[in-house]
C-alpha cells in the first residue's frame, strides 16, 4: 500500500465540528444535560432505512481489496446462481488476476481488472456494468470505496468496520441518504447458525423481555499482526496510534439484532476501559529479531478494552475486545432476559420452571440447545444450511450472508441492515477511544438515524 487515506484523530475539533458528533460530557457533568443538538440536521434528508432494491434478475458485482477476505467472499458469490463478477480491483496486481481466474474457472467471462494503485476503485465504479460494490480492503479504505461507489450510483457492501471515525460515518449516511444508494456493512456474523437461531428464539419470546447482552471479539492474533504479509501489513498500525475497541461488530451486529436496535430502541452512550498493553510487546520480544523495523514500534492499544453500553429503552451490553493475548476464540453473544438465559461457546439455555419429558424440573442449570434447534433454527438456515455448510466459509455464515443480499436485490427486498446499522455498530471504536482517554467518561452515541429508530419495525 503506498498511500493511505488520514485516519480521524478523536481531538476536540473532530467531536465538536460536526453538530451531533459524540457527547463528550466534561469531567463530573451529569449525564442527562444534552446539549442542544445531538442529531445533525441535513437540509432535505430522507432515511433509507426500509429502502427496496430496484429488482435485478442478474446481479453484477465488483469486488475491491481481493486478499483473504475479499477472495473468500469471491468464493461466494461465485456458488451463488444468477451473479456476475463484472470487475477487481487490488494494488497487488497478481492478487487481481488470480481472483480473475476463479472468475472464469467458474463458467464466467473475464471482470476487468483495476491494478493501478491506491485510488484505481475510483476508475472502477464508474462501470456501468456494476450493481453492487463490495470492499474487503485494510480498514482505512473502507469510507473512501464506499462514498465512491455511492457517488457513482453504486449500491456498496463494506468489510467491517465500516468507519474509523464518527466524521466518516456522518459521512457515509449523508452520502447514502443524498444518492438513494444503499451503504451496507457485511457483518456476517450476524448469519451464524446460533445467532439465527437464538434471534428466532428472543422474537418468541423464550426469554422474556431481554434486559443484557454480552458481545465481544476475542481472538489471538499476536502471530497474524507480525506477519510480513496479508492483515500483517496493516492491522498492527492502529496499535501503535489508536485505542478503544476497534472490531466491535462481530459481536455487537447480531446483538443488535435480539434487542431490536434501530426498530424501537438505540444505542445512547457508552462508557470504556482498557488494560494496560502488554501482549505484542511480549510477543516481539519473544519472536521479532532486534534488527527488525517492528522494534521502532510503540504499542498503546492496552490489551483488553471493555465497554458497556446502555440502550435508550434502558438495556445494558458489554463488550468486548481482546486480540493480542493467548485466548481461544470467543464472541461471547450471551443474553439475559426476564424468563431466561441464554450462553454462548459453547452453546447452552436456561429457561426459568424448565422441566423434562417427564414433567421434572430441571433446577438452575444451564441445558444444551440442541432439544431446540427443531423448533428455533432460522428459516434461513432450514432452507439452504445444507449447501451453506458444504460451500461456504466460517461455518456457512459467509454463504448465508451472501445468498441473503443475493436474494433481496434480485426480488427488490430492502437489505437486511441498513447505513445506520453500519454507522451505529461502528461508532464504538471512535467512542470508546474518547471514553479511555477520558478516565472512561460516558460517551453518547450519535444519533444517525436522525430520529428514524423510533417508528421503523421492519427486519428480518
Ligand atoms: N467478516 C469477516 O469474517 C472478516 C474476516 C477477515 C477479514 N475481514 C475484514 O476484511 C478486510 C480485509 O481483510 P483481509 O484479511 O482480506 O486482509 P488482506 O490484507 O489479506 O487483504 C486486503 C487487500 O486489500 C488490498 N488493498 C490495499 N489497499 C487497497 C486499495 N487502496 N485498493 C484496492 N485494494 C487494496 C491489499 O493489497 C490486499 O490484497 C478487513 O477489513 C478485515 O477486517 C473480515
Amino acid at each position: 500500500m503506498t498511500e493511505r487515506p488520514a485516519e480521524a484523530s478523536l481531538s476536540r475539533r473532530d467531536l465538536l465540528k460536526i453538530a451531533g458528533a459524540a457527547l463528550v460530557l466534561p469531567q463530573g457533568a451529569a449525564l442527562a444535560a444534552p446539549p442542544p443538538r445531538l442529531t445533525p440536521t441535513h437540509a432535505g434528508a430522507t432515511s433509507m432505512m426500509g429502502v427496496p432494491f430496484e429488482p435485478k434478475d442478474t446481479v453484477r458485482v465488483a469486488i475491491v481489496g481481493t486478499g483473504l477476505r475479499g477472495s473468500s467472499v469471491l468464493r461466494e458469490f461465485l456458488a451463488i446462481d444468477n451473479v456476475r463478477i463484472t470487475a477487481l480491483c487490488d494494488i497487488v496486481p497478481e492478487k487481481v488476476t488470480r481472483a480473475a481466474k476463479r472468475v472464469t474457472d467458474a463458467g464466467q467471462p473475464a471482470p476487468a481488472m483495476f491494478t493501478a494503485g491506491d485510488h484505481d476503485f475510483e476508475q472502477l465504479v464508474t462501470r456501468d456494468d456494476i450493481d453492487f460494490v463490495y470492499t474487503a480492503t485494510p480498514w482505512p479504505w473502507h469510507t473512501p470505496v464506499a462514498l465512491a461507489a455511492m457517488k457513482a450510483g453504486k449500491h456498496v457492501g463494506t468489510e467491517v468496520p465500516v468507519a474509523m471515525s464518527l466524521e466518516q460515518c456522518w459521512e457515509l449516511v449523508d452520502m447514502s441518504e443524498k444518492t438513494r444508494r444503499h451503504c451496507l456493512m457485511m457483518e456476517n456474523c450476524c448469519y451464524d447458525f446460533n445467532e439465527m437461531l437464538v434471534n428466532t428464539m428472543i422474537k418468541q419470546g423464550l426469554f422474556g423481555e431481554i434486559l443484557y447482552a454480552e458481545a465481544a471479539y476475542i481472538h489471538d492474533l499476536r502471530a497474524l499482526l507480525f506477519e510480513d504479509r496479508d492483515e500483517g501489513l496493516w492491522r498492527r498500525i492502529p496499535h501503535t496510534n489508536r485505542q478503544g475497541n476497534f472490531y466491535p461488530t462481530h459481536g455487537l451486529g447480531p446483538v443488535a439484532w435480539y434487542l431490536d436496535i434501530h426498530k424501537g430502541d438505540r444505542f445512547d452512550y457508552l462508557v470504556s476501559m482498557s488494560t494496560a498493553e502488554r501482549g505484542l510487546s511480549l510477543w516481539r520480544e519473544a519472536n521479532i529479531p532486534k534488527d527488525s523495523p517492528k522494534w521502532k514500534e510503540t504499542y498503546v492499544e492496552g490489551d483488553i478494552n471493555t465497554s458497556f453500553i446502555k440502550t435508550t429503552n434502558g438495556k445494558t451490553i458489554l463488550l468486548t475486545h481482546a486480540v493480542t493475548t493467548p485466548t481461544p476464540y470467543d464472541r461471547l453473544n450471551s443474553v439475559r432476559g426476564t424468563k431466561g438465559v441464554f450462553k454462548d461457546y459453547p452453546a447452552r439455555f436456561y429457561i426459568e420452571g424448565q422441566r423434562d419429558a417427564n414433567g421434572k424440573v430441571y433446577g438452575e442449570s444451564l441445558r444444551p440447545i440442541d432439544e431446540l434447534k427443531a423448533q428455533y433454527t432460522h428459516p434461513l438456515w432450514q432452507r439452504i444450511g445444507e449447501i451453506a455448510k458444504a460451500k461456504g466459509g466460517h461455518g456457512g455464515m459467509d454463504y448465508i450472508m451472501a445468498f441473503r443480499l443475493i436474494e433481496c436485490i434480485r426480488q427488490g427486498l430492502p437489505p437486511d441492515f441498513d447505513v445506520y446499522d453500519a454507522t451505529a455498530w461502528s461508532a464504538p471504536w471512535p467512542l470508546s477511544e474518547t471514553s479511555v482517554k477520558r478516565g472512561s467518561i460516558p460517551v453518547k452515541f450519535p444519533d444517525f438515524t436522525r430520529g428514524g429508530w423510533q417508528n421503523h419495525r421492519a427486519g428480518i
